[in-house]
């Protein structure tokens, strides 16, 4: 499970946990971002076996896919079948209101780039299906999750842009156009990376502020932050349920 921006709280109730700061991983370089605090713990979550991710590698931050997906690589490796991607995101439909979770349905890759292009990797495919890139039935267990524990849970299209710097109001219509309801710069690799690898997917943004364009205000990363762990406790509610049913 990766915990993306000011969402790593299910790491720290992990009972019995291992915790490895990624730098001591080989080939885990330590994450540049701030709120993104790296580190792999293994352990258990309502008697699920789990390997979390807090912190995760950006291609903004000049990593190539060796990097970015590294550890979704290592969890297919290691046996993992399911992967439970968050991250924070801006909201692109005027319906989509900040501090709300939303689930990702389908994606459009806009970051210019893949994390399968060159060499196709053992346990890979080459060219992976993608019509249905986050699990039906995981979402199916996720919606029920959600209505046991009250929280609203629209789902919709998760845009992925590289970043770093935030969309411009043009931009923002772009995205709207192609359907989008939220924009981020992350989980699109890791999404394409364990298709490749015949995992499961299921995927939710942390709604961290109304997208540029759509709010008087200026962007900024601590306000991101700041909302992801406003809300990111609804979100780790959500996972544990989740998990309970898995
Ligand atoms: N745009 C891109 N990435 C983001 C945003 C946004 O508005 N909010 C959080 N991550």
């Amino acid at each position: 499970m990766v915990l993306g921006s000011g969402l790593s709280g299910l790491a720290d109730g992990v009972s019995g946990g291992v915790s490895i700061p990624f730098r001591e991983v080989p080939g885990f370089p330590e994450p540049t971002v701030p709120g993104h605090t790296g580190r792999l713990v293994f352990g258990e979550v309502e008697g699920k076996k789990v390997l979390l991710q807090a912190g995760r590698f950006h291609f903004y931050e000049g990593h190539n896919s060796d990097v970015v997906v590294a550890p979704v690589r290592m969890a297919a490796g290691l046996g993992v079948r399911s992967v439970l991607l968050t991250n924070a995101a801006g909201s692109v439909s005027s319906g989509l209101v900040t501090g709300s979770i939303m689930m990702i349905e389908d994606h459009v890759n806009f970051m210019a780039r893949s994390p399968l292009a060159g060499p196709v990797l053992e346990g890979e495919q080459r060219f992976p299906d993608m019509s249905q890139p986050y699990d039906a039935t995981l979402r199916g267990v996720a919606r029920e999750a959600a209505r046991e524990l009250g929280i609203d849970l629209p789902e919709g299209v998760y845009a992925a842009v590289l970043g770093p710097s935030y969309e411009t109001p043009a931009e923002i219509r772009l995205l709207r156009g192609v359907g989008a309801d939220a924009v981020g710069m992350s989980t699109v690799p890791e999404a394409i990376a364990a298709r490749a690898s015949g995992l499961r997917v299921l995927a939710f943004s942390v709604i961290t502020n109304q997208a540029a364009g759509l709010s008087k205000d200026p962007l900024n990363h601590d306000e991101v932050l700041e909302m992801g762990k406003v809300s990111g406790g609804r979100l780790e509610k959500l996972l544990r349920v989740i998990l309970g049913k898995m």
